[in-house]
């Protein structure tokens, strides 16, 4: 067992106590792919993926454990910090990235440090790749195009 696999654990537990199969699956599917994401884009950024990969499994988890996504940010970064501290095995450095990166994922507007982006971007990339067809939000438009161009192949 990891550290990384320890937080999957802990938020498995969480999704499982859903009463709404469909949102339980949004969420599985949603935390691990954001999660998943990010790992990916902070190898292209030479940023620390187990940090980056924590950061996606938390980001949202309030929303979904709630059904309420008001200030989802804020409330999962409280939420992330409670849960990082009872593993033990973050320091408070890495618990303050994490937590900042969480706080912020919804500000798709303005620019942040490395993890805040990474998360942003990986946010909206998940989305992204998990159906192309569906458009994006409209604050998040720029980002995702600024994204899809990254991942272009070479002409
Ligand atoms: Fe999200």
């Amino acid at each position: 067992m990891n550290r990384l696999e320890d937080v999957r654990n802990i938020v498995d537990k969480l999704l499982d106590r859903m009463m709404d199969r469909v949102e339980m699956r949004c969420g599985f599917v949603h935390l691990y792919g954001v999660s998943a994401t990010a790992v990916l884009i902070a190898r292209t950024r030479g940023l620390d993926e187990e940090i980056a990969a924590v950061a996606g499994m938390l980001h949202d988890l309030v929303s979904y454990e709630t059904g309420d996504p008001t200030h989802h940010g804020l409330r999962s970064a409280a939420r992330a910090r409670h849960i990082l501290r009872s593993t033990k095995s973050f320091s408070d450095e890495e618990i303050d990235t994490i937590c900042s990166a969480i706080t912020h994922h919804s500000e798709k507007d303005v620019v942040h440090g490395p993890f805040e982006e990474l998360l942003k971007d990986a946010d909206v990339l998940q989305h992204d790749i998990y159906n192309p067809a569906i458009d994006a939000h409209p604050r998040h438009r720029e980002r995702r195009e600024r994204l899809r161009r990254s991942l272009q192949a070479p002409s």
